[in-house]
């Protein structure tokens, strides 16, 4: 009974996992994405997975706006055409869908920032140079002259930031990109948010372009995707193994208790002698009921234990006993 009422929550919590699951997180880009000042018009589009039914926008975390979604569109459209100093900031949205009722996650966050362009863009290096085999870590520096604050790491394409760092005094920023593949190939940038200033960003610096050769001497490539593999395969039996396990021992469990329940009925019979000793000896009709009623689980023990009568009388055994 009991394994089955854990299939049963189990499969129930398992289908209701798969359902929260379908509404995939929508995502934001901003355009203009780079080089924004004040008063320039600003869009932020909402690209939608699916169809919705309404598209909200969030700034830094609260609720700002949000759009009715007009029939066959898949992204939605929220424009700034006066950008102004309350408009920056952190932007998210989230789409919600009528049947069956849900929302989605949030989007990846999208910051809305302006060029302060009386600052000198950074310095950028790229090691090792240009054509890198596959599997090689590269690092790329980016300083910007003693401005302190944070600096970010930009990719040509992609509208936020793909890393940031905050180099503490001595204004230079070192990001790693570790075992690169073709995927990381492209042109990347830095730009910083100067110390003691929060939207506002420095000019993007100049470009350095990554160029992977898919060389055939990187066994550390196809050995680590080898070993990504092994690893889900693993996980996977590990899973189901422990899946087993928890039923053999919710079985283990429910046999074991039936056992001791079995053994106390065995045991039972020494009870009756307890209540011949309580039983005024006179009184031989109730001497007789007692035993009687005493008798039947000993008699019925391969039975399972349903009927709930023997142990009630074996209470009243036990306080009569101790008195
Ligand atoms: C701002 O840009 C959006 C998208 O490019 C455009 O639809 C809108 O008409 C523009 N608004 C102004 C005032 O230029
Ligand atoms: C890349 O960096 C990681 C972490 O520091 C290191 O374990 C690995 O050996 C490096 N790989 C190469 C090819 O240098
Ligand atoms: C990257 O910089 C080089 C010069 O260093 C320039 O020729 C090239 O056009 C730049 N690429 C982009 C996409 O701006």
């Amino acid at each position: 009974m009991a394994p089955m009422a854990l299939t049963l929550i189990l499969g129930w919590w398992l289908v209701a996992a798969s359902r929260a699951e379908h509404l995939p997180r929508p995502s934001l880009s901003l355009h203009p994405s780079q080089g924004v000042s004040l008063v320039d018009n600003v869009t932020l589009r909402c690209h939608l997975p699916r169809p919705a039914a309404r598209v909200m926008l969030y700034q830094d975390k609260c609720w700002r706006t949000e759009k009715e979604k007009e029939k066959g569109q898949t992204t939605v459209e929220f424009s700034f055409p006066n950008t102004k100093w309350t408009d920056l900031g952190v932007y998210q949205c989230q789409y919600r869908v009528l049947d069956p009722p849900g929302t989605s996650e949030q989007s990846d966050p999208v910051e809305l920032l302006v060029t302060d362009h009386s600052y000198p863009p950074p310095g950028i290096s790229l090691s090792p140079e240009e054509h890198v085999e596959m599997g090689t870590n590269v690092t790329i520096q980016c300083w910007n002259y003693g401005y302190q604050g944070t600096i970010f790491l930009h990719r040509d394409g992609h509208s936020a930031p793909v890393q940031c760092q905050d180099p503490d005094g001595v204004s230079t920023a070192t990001f790693t990109l570790f075992g690169v593949t073709p995927a990381d190939a492209g042109n990347y940038r830095c730009s910083y948010r100067p110390g003691g200033s929060y939207f506002q960003f420095s000019p993007l610096g100049d470009n350095v372009t990554l160029k992977v050769t898919p060389g055939p001497a990187h066994p550390g490539g196809t050995e680590q995707l080898h070993g990504n593999m092994l690893a889900a395969v693993a996980g996977g039996c590990a899973a189901t193994l422990v899946f087993i396990l928890i039923l053999i021992l919710f079985f283990l469990l429910s046999a074991r208790r039936r056992r001791m329940w079995t053994d106390e009925s065995h045991g039972a019979p020494r009870m009756p002698e307890a209540v011949q000793l309580q039983v005024p000896p006179s009184d031989s009709e109730s001497l007789t009921y007692v035993e009687l009623q005493a008798e039947p689980p000993s008699t019925r023990l391969p039975a399972p234990p349903a009927s709930p009568q023997p142990s009630v009388i074996y209470a009243q055994v036990r306080t009569g006993g101790a008195r």
